[in-house]
């Protein structure tokens, strides 16, 4: 059965209409950028971590506070749940203090036993499995650079990962192309249905959007990279996608890896574009979320 509570965790569990609107109303919110409405006046979101993070602290943090609201923001191993508090009990407790949880958690079932037991929404802040505030902030960059996602070809080169899992769901809902270049071993990472070959030439063929991540996920530290140099995003393969092509990449890069420093400094790089639209992506999202509470955008 769906839950009643607006958690933001899986695209999927979500109506696709519903996550066309969120966009739209990221851009309205971005626009607004200067005057932003006090939507969230009286609101409190906790945020607990059990990952580093600097985009997604800052940006929820900035996006609360922009918009009139609070945040409270822990550690997991300064929390009782990382001792003997169950996940039960957490999600009942910070049921009764705030209005929303946004987590970044490295096990999704965790996150999801937490949201089954929560009264408030519950907002995926990355985890091993998805990073849906992460593809909402991208497909913002993308709409605002080259129009319309509706038939764009995005092509990913690298790893098979949280990132590439959560485009890989996103694009029947949003209608876009999607395909991932990576190392043949790797392939029976991707998710089912998702396009993926080992050819990174053809992955970039006529190309609107060429994205990557770091090959060396939090808590990968040490693995080999030799299989992945031939995914590496640099002038020659962005010569093959569109010629008005932009370069994604969700950040922190492992500087010069995954892509070159021509690439990313290049006028084609939106990077920080699409840093900075994680704050507007999410404001969008909380107020979706928080629409029980009164929350309107109009
Ligand atoms: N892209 C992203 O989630 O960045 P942080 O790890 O800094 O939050």
């Amino acid at each position: 059965m769906t839950s009643p509570v607006r958690h933001f965790i899986t695209l999927k569990d979500i109506p696709p209409e519903t996550l066309h609107a969120i966009l739209n109303n990221a851009h309205v919110l971005k626009q607004e950028k200067f005057n932003p409405p006090q939507l969230f006046e009286g609101l409190s979101l906790a945020m607990v971590f059990d990952k580093r993070s600097t985009r997604t602290r800052m940006s929820f943090e900035v996006a609360m506070k922009q918009l009139g609201g609070h945040t409270i923001v822990m550690n997991m191993d300064e929390m009782q749940l990382g001792g003997a508090e169950s996940i039960e009990s957490t999600g009942h407790v910070l049921s009764r203090y705030v209005d929303a949880i946004m987590l970044r958690m490295s096990d999704q079932a965790m996150m999801e036993e937490l949201s089954r037991h929560s009264t408030i929404p519950v907002i995926n802040g990355m985890t091993n499995l998805s990073h849906p505030c992460q593809i909402m902030a991208d497909l913002l960059t993308i709409e605002e650079k080259l129009g319309a996602i509706k038939g764009k070809k995005i092509a990913w080169f690298g790893d098979c990962n949280n990132v590439s899992n959560t485009f890989v769901e996103a694009a029947p809902i949003f209608d876009f192309d999607f395909i991932m270049a990576c190392p043949e071993e790797l392939h029976n990472k991707a998710p089912k249905g998702a396009q993926i070959t080992a050819d990174p030439a053809k992955a970039a063929g006529g190309a609107d959007v060429i994205v990557t991540d770091t090959w060396v996920s939090m808590g990968q530290e040490g693995k080999s990279l030799d299989m992945f140099w031939p995914y590496q995003v640099n002038a020659d393969l962005m010569a093959r996608a569109k010629d008005h092509a932009i370069f994604l990449h969700c950040l922190p890069m492992h500087e010069w890896e995954e892509v070159t420093e021509e690439v990313a400094k290049s006028k084609a790089s939106a990077i920080y574009d699409e840093a900075e639209n994680r704050l507007h992506a999410q404001k969008a999202i909380l107020a979706w979320c928080l629409e029980d509470t009164g929350v309107k955008i109009t």
